[in-house]
């Protein structure tokens, strides 16, 4: 940096080794596909800004849930926008980390050396379903409580553990209160948290290994 105040900050910080790490490195010629991961990325910072200002107006209990989207929706000022840019980005983070998977399969860039990126992603697969499964329980409607005792249902099914899964997702036998307050801090609280974490080691280990070439036909 040229300013006294930029050599000074940089000597302290370092922060260009860090700029240069992330936006500056050396990555081979791609195409178009290779967007998916940062566009899944783009979503994933949408979901958080929206669902952070969603949680000003909701209120997770049975008696005020469904009333407090319709508040969103209905009166408060960009609510409706907010809450539509939540709810389809929600879908859109499903179909475009589907396809960034896809694409990874096709390139075969889940092999070495990028096999740890390749299980983080698996992590961040399976997190991103459970957000969507504990999300559509939150508007308290009834698609959202049958399709939510559907889906504890599908879970009751697994052999052994089913019963003790079912009754740790419900808070109990029945899909009550305590379900609610237990979805909602799930998706607001534990998933957040783990999505973050391991977006930070799989891009950690995108920089630090590089991305893939597009596999090409020997000579
Ligand atoms: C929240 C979800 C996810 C985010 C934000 C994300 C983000 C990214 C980004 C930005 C890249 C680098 C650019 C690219 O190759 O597109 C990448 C690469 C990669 N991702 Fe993901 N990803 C996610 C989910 C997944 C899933 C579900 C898998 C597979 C199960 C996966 C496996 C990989 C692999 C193996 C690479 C390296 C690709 C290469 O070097 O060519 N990711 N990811």
């Amino acid at each position: 940096m040229a300013t006294p105040l930029g050599d000074w900050l940089e000597q302290r910080l370092g922060l260009q080794a860090i700029w240069h790490a992330i936006f500056q490195r050396n990555v081979p010629k791609v195409n178009w596909l290779y967007t998916l991961g940062s566009a899944t990325l783009f979503v994933a910072i949408n979901q958080m800004i929206t669902g952070i200002l969603l949680t000003i107006y909701y209120i997770p209990s049975p008696d005020n849930a469904y009333e407090s989207v319709m508040y969103i929706t209905t009166q408060v000022p960009a609510g409706w926008l907010i809450r539509g840019l939540h709810h389809w980005g929600a879908s859109a983070m499903v179909v475009l980390a589907v396809l960034h998977m896809l694409r990874v399969i096709f390139h075969g860039a889940y092999k070495f050396p990028r096999e740890m990126t390749w299980f983080t992603g698996v992590l961040l697969g399976i997190i991103v379903i459970g957000f969507g499964f504990t999300g559509y329980l939150l508007p308290w409607d009834q698609k959202a409580y049958w399709a939510t005792i559907i889906g504890t249902r599908i879970a009751e099914v697994t052999p052994i553990i089913g019963e003790w899964i079912l009754r740790i997702m419900r808070g109990g036998e029945e899909l009550t209160a305590v379900t609610l307050a237990r979805f909602f801090s799930v998706h607001i609280w534990f998933l957040p948290a783990a999505l973050t974490v391991l977006i930070i080691i799989h891009l950690y280990l995108v920089i630090r290994i590089g991305i893939s070439a597009v596999p090409k036909q020997q000579e």
